[in-house]
């Protein structure tokens, strides 16, 4: 089981190319139908999502599109300001594979800010999941819904259903609560871009690493 599991974890990436075309309801039913298996806090299960589906996800690209050309990001849970040591160097190791798979040149600022935007296209993905949680139980349900992440794309992984998570959408949170039943109780986490990658899209070579176990792990006896 664990060796089926690693396999699964490790063939799973995060996609950013992905063909147009949808998947059915029912499928999609069964895989978040399986995430909700994912743990919680007093079982509070506070992932609120909100999935689209053609034409509404393109329509909701083009509205954040237009955000993102003309209005400064403002997330409603704070990104990190700044990455210290160790995470800086993983962070820029992240963005070294991933330009360099699209063959984006560090000082190709066009190639740059146009890869930045397929962000807001869900990289071409027929659907986006926008997920929140109540704001009244505090950052500390974060933690949940991360599990509840953790469950999801391992899932879609095993139904051959790919996915890109994304900090970067949440980043508009007017455009997401205009055109999706967000309820005003809660604050917008993420999106999920989900589909059939384009194994032939360069942003798919990308490959990341993982450190050793011992570079996160301490055992104390
Ligand atoms: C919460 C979260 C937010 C992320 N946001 C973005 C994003 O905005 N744009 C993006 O291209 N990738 C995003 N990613 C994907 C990460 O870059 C990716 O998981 C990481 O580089 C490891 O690569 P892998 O998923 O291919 O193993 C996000 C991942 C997580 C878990």
């Amino acid at each position: 089981m664990i060796d089926e599991l690693e396999r699964l974890w490790g063939e799973r990436r995060s996609r950013r190319a992905f063909y147009p075309d949808p998947i059915d309801r029912a499928t999609l039913t069964k895989l978040f139908a399986a995430a909700q298996h994912a743990p919680s806090w007093c079982n509070v299960q506070p992932w609120r999502v909100a999935i689209t589906e053609p034409p509404k996800t393109v329509a909701l690209a083009d509205s954040i599109i237009a955000a993102a050309k003309s209005g400064l990001p403002h997330s409603e849970v704070p990104f990190p300001l700044d990455y210290p040591t160790p995470y800086k160097e993983l962070r820029v190791a992240c963005g070294v594979a991933l330009y360099k798979a699209m063959g984006i040149a560090r000082d190709d600022k066009a190639g740059r800010y146009d890869a930045w935007l397929r962000n807001y296209a869900f990289f071409g993905a027929p659907h986006v999941a926008i997920v929140s949680c109540d704001r009244r139980l505090g950052p500390y349900v974060y933690v949940d819904v991360g599990v509840w992440l953790g469950y999801l794309v391992t899932a879609a992984a095993s139904l051959g259903i790919d996915t890109c998570p994304m900090a970067s959408v949440a980043a508009y949170p007017d455009r997401l609560r205009a055109e999706l039943p967000i309820a005003e109780t809660d604050v917008i986490l993420f999106g999920i871009a989900l589909g059939r990658a384009d194994l032939a899209g360069p942003a798919n070579a990308c490959r990341t690493t993982r450190e050793p176990v011992e570079a996160n792990v301490t055992f104390c006896s």
